[in-house]
């Protein structure tokens, strides 16, 4: 048990605003600027983005809801607040399950994000300028993730960076950095919009940006756009839980986590229009590339574009500060499971899940090029990077949703769920369907789209 002295020695959010921009930090990453437009382009284009829109409604925003709900609650990282809200039970397992992944995602992220950092100094020191193909941007690409030093370092950097703000714990290291770094990422996005929107050829961009494929849907659309969903929301592990943790008992979780949700999804709308008409521009560059979209086609159109080495710069930063963002919430999330449940403090927490990310994100960041055996495991015939994002990045987010979903709307609910999630909300009327879509939609989709998931992996794969 805990005594009254711990609880108000627990920090909170100075504010709800203080919530919403440290949880949309946290949501807006990597998965909208980088992830979510090329998703789009593979899987026909506003197509995709309004499956994406309706899942992001009718399962992301109630997830959202309950996780926030739940934290604000049990006021306890993820295993202690299922601890709380059902003592002496199993159910602090899918807690574990969180910070368990919280740790796996945090390894890899940090070398993708050190891949930006790697690009934003090439695209400041003009590079780009000299690039005139995807063919030559495509073999720098493949040198610069395939040199074993340069990705450890950035790596080690970017974690470096993450560990900084964390150490300042809530308030004076999570929401200080925040209050600096989310306008930044605004401005820069508006920045990116505006440059893109006037480029010469921008209309065809947005078209095929913005008028439907209908016929690439397929069920494995809806796959994607709910892992996309999850991973873009941050839900699904616990960050929503230990951010609602923080928030004070007067607040409104509704409006609160609508807000994220808003900002999360018109980020990822953004980047598309940033991406979308600058590819364009370009005679032959093909949409539908995949993940290289950002660093491969992109960079081989900056010499293109008028001020384009300054451009490609703040495209490089913007994808940085999104994953710093959203890199401290990972890292909350372990260390807040340090701090609470075994008493460490909140340095040594710190720096021992800095250490063991980054050891874990080794082999990620030789899977790209440096190791032979690493880029292409047997049996799997995938890279590592790629294998640690399907387990934790898509798996292991959507089972631990899947269990959310069902012990709030079933081992939880009705009532402590509805005063932890609604209670004090300015939107009564929203308690019923909320109710509705965490016992039954929410599961029932989460839990058809896993089989799939499954299937997916060990039938075929
Ligand atoms: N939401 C982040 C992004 O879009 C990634 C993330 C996933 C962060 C899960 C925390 C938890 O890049």
């Amino acid at each position: 048990m805990t005594t009254h002295s711990e609880e108000t020695r627990r920090e909170t959010w100075s504010s709800r605003v203080a919530f919403v921009l440290a949880a949309a930090g946290s949501a807006i990453g990597l998965g909208n600027v980088w992830r979510f437009p090329y998703l789009a382009g593979q899987n026909g284009g506003a197509a995709f983005v309004f499956i994406y829109l309706a899942i992001v409604l009718l399962i992301g925003l109630p997830v959202m809801i309950a996780e926030v709900g739940l934290g604000r609650f049990t006021r306890r990282n993820p295993v202690g607040a299922f601890a709380r809200a059902a003592p002496a039970s199993g159910w602090r397992t899918v807690g574990l399950l969180g910070v368990i992944t919280g740790f796996g995602i945090l390894s890899y992220y940090s070398v993708v994000a050190g891949w930006t950092l790697i690009y934003t100094v090439q695209a400041a020191s003009g590079t780009f300028a000299t690039l005139t193909d995807p063919g030559q941007t495509g073999r720098l690409f493949e040198h610069l993730v395939g040199d074993a030093r340069t990705v450890l370092t950035f790596h080690a950097l970017f974690l470096t960076l993450t560990v900084a703000v964390v150490i300042g714990g809530v308030r004076r290291g999570i929401e200080r950095w925040t209050f600096i770094l989310m306008p930044v990422l605004l401005l820069m996005l508006l920045l990116l919009v505006l440059r893109s929107l006037t480029l010469e050829g921008a209309a065809k961009g947005i078209a095929f940006y913005l008028n439907p494929d209908f016929s690439k849907v397929t069920p494995v659309t809806f796959l994607v756009a709910l892992g996309q969903a999850f991973f873009s929301l941050s839900l699904g592990m616990g960050v929503m839980i230990t951010y609602g943790s923080y928030l004070s008992e007067r607040e409104d979780v509704v409006v609160a986590a609508v807000s994220v949700t808003l900002f999360d999804t018109l980020a990822a709308f953004l980047a598309g229009l940033v991406i979308f008409p600058a590819l364009f521009t370009v005679e032959g560059v093909e949409p539908t590339q995949g993940a290289g979209l950002a660093f491969v086609v992109l960079p081989a159109i900056f010499h293109r574009i008028p001020l384009g080495n300054l451009f490609g710069t703040l495209f490089f930063a913007l994808l940085t500060v999104a994953a710093l963002t959203s890199a401290i919430s990972l890292l909350e999330v372990c260390v807040a499971y340090l701090t609470d449940e075994k008493g460490w403090t909140r340095k040594r927490a710190c720096y021992l899940v800095g250490l063991v990310s980054f050891t874990l994100g080794i082999p990620a960041a030789l899977s790209t090029g440096a190791s032979t055996f690493l880029s292409r495991l047997p049996l799997v015939h995938i890279g590592f990077l790629d294998l640690m994002d399907t387990i934790f990045g898509n798996l292991a987010l959507t089972l631990g949703a899947l269990l959310l979903c069902l012990f709030v709307g079933w081992r939880w609910a009705p009532e402590d769920a509805l005063t932890g999630a609604m209670e004090g909300s300015a939107y009564p009327g929203l308690r019923r369907p909320w109710l509705l879509l965490i016992r039954y939609l929410c599961p029932l989709a989460i839990g058809t789209i896993l089989l799939q998931l499954l299937m997916k992996l060990f039938v075929q794969g």
